[in-house]
Parts: C-alpha cells; structure tokens; sequence
C-alpha cells in the first residue's frame, strides 16, 4: 500500500470484504490439518540468511497469504516449498519444512515428484511458446500415464478449473502467445492445475494484471479453495485482506506475525505488523 490508511479504515474493510467474521474474531469453523509446516526453518544464500528460524503452520485447503517489505524472504520461503531455491548456488537450509508430516529437505524426498504435488505461479505469466493445448498437456505428458483421450479430458477440466476454458475452446491449437496477460496467468494456472497438484505456490500472481484480470485471478483463488492448499505472496494488502484465511507477516527474514487474516489486519498484535499494513513502511 503507497498511502497511508488507518486500522480503522482497514478493519472496516476487511469486515465489508467478509461480512461473516465479525471485527477481529478468527472465524468459528475448525482449521483443518496443517499441511505445510515449518519448524525454525532458515534459508542461506551463501552467508545471508534471507529467512530466519521461521516456525509457522499453513493449513490444508486453505489460503495463507505471505506479506513484507520488499527482500523480506517471502519468495525464498515460497520457493523453499517446492525446493527451487535447490537450483541457486550457495543456496541451502537449516531446520525442518515439513509437507504431510514428511520433511520436504531429507535425502529421501524426489524433487520431480515434489514438484508435481506443489505446483507454482510466477509474477510474470509465462506460458511456453507452445499452443494452449500443449502448454496445459505439458505436465501430464512429462509425469506420463495419461491416454490421449485422458489427456484432453485433463486439459480441458484444468481449463475449466481456471476458469478459461469458454475463452478458449475454440482455439486450442494456437498459440499461447496471443492471449492477453490475464489470460495467460489463468493458463498458467491451468498448467499447474492440470497434473493435480495439492499445494499451489503464487508469488504475486497479479503484480502484471489490471485490475479486472486481478479481480477474476483473485476470484479463482476463491474458488480453488477447498480443493488445494494455496499460499500466495502478495504485496497488495486489499488482496491479501480479500483472499487468505490466514497471513504471515516477514521482516528482514522473521516471522514478526502470523494469525487469521481477520485479526492480523484488524488488531494486529505487533507494532511493526500495524504500520506495514497501514502504510507507514515498506
Ligand atoms: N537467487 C538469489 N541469490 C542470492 N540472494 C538472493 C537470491 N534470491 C533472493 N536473494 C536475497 O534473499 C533476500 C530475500 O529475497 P526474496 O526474493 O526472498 O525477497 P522478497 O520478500 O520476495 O522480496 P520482493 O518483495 O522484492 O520480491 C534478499 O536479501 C535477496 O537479495
Ligand atoms: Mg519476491
């Protein structure tokens, strides 16, 4: 957020943007299991620690959003979860990240199909040079075990799933490239979708979007709720306010607040948690 907002205004929009939970109260349904967990868990770029003995829970089916000041660790800490910081030089870990109770960084853990059951949207829609049809066939065709009548039956629930398909269907074969950047992010979750992940990784999915394709973005993630784990950086505190159930807050690296979306930004229990959101730094 540029400009400076108060918490009132803030708890006034949050409680507008979920009429059900009222003022700071968590919300009465039981969270279910967590699903990814973190346990005084580091991240070392050679010797700068980006992310700093973080202990936090996100919770299956749910939507956790991770926000901060730019450099803050949220990419690292994202990235981490689907272990692409492996492919950084000088890159490495300590403590525990653990995904179903399994820690993600023990020699026993296959990154392909790690890969496979945490999927990842980037900033910058970035679907390959490839038809629409190929560039959501691209996953289920690599794992393998798909027929062909399987695999256009995929791609087309996974369009659906995205909320693209009707857009789409009668231009499957042409070119990824033409379609307008909203577009191309609801295929690129299309891709990510369509070899049935069960944790989607977004780090500012929007950033590049207007705000109409932020909008059906932001409406997508609302309704794959529920049937993924969803954790998403964002630096728009609207966003994270409309579309996370719960919010990590990070600064130089630490977990400062971790809580229900509800009560972090309505009655946010650390002082560096309330001038973030309201503006006054980063
Ligand atoms: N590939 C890399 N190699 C070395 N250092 C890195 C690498 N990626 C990130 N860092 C460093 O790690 C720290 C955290 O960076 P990170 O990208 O996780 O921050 P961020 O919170 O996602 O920031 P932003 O909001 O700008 O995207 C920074 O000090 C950054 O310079
Ligand atoms: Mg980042």
């Amino acid at each position: 957020m540029c400009a400076e907002a108060s918490l009132p205004a803030i708890r006034l929009m949050v409680e507008m943007q979920n009429p059900a939970v009222e003022g700071c109260e968590k919300r009465s349904e039981p969270a279910l299991p967590s699903h990814v967990e973190t346990r005084d868990f580091s991240v070392f770029y050679r010797t700068n620690q980006a992310v700093k003995r973080v202990s936090l829970q996100m919770s299956a089916g749910r939507v956790t959003a991770i926000i901060g000041p730019s450099g803050c660790g949220k990419s690292t800490l994202l990235r981490a979860i689907n272990r692409m910081n492996d492919l950084v030089p000088g890159c490495h870990t300590e403590g525990e990240l653990l995904f179903g109770g399994q820690d993600l960084y023990s020699p026993d853990v296959d990154v392909v199909t790690l890969r496979r059951r945490v999927g990842m949207v980037f900033q910058k829609p970035n679907p390959f040079p490839k038809s629409i049809f190929d560039n959501v066939a691209y996953g289920p065709r690599l794992h393998g075990g798909v027929s062909r009548g399987g695999l256009a039956e995929t791609v087309e629930r996974s369009l659906v799933d995205a909320a693209l398909w009707y857009e789409v269907k009668d231009r499957l074969h042409e070119n990824a490239l033409g379609l307008s950047g909203g577009q191309q992010q609801r295929l690129c979750i299309a891709r990510a979708l369509a070899v049935q992940p069960e944790i989607l990784l977004m780090d500012e999915p929007t950033s590049a979007l207007d705000p109409r394709a932020t909008s059906r973005i932001e409406d997508l993630i609302a309704e794959l709720k529920g049937h993924y784990t969803i954790i998403i950086v964002t630096h728009n505190m609207q966003q994270a306010a409309r579309v996370s159930d719960y919010t990590a807050f990070m600064y130089e690296g630490n977990l400062v607040e971790f809580g229900a979306t509800t009560q972090v930004f309505s009655t946010p229990r650390q002082k560096q948690t309330e001038d973030y959101i309201t503006g006054r730094f980063g």
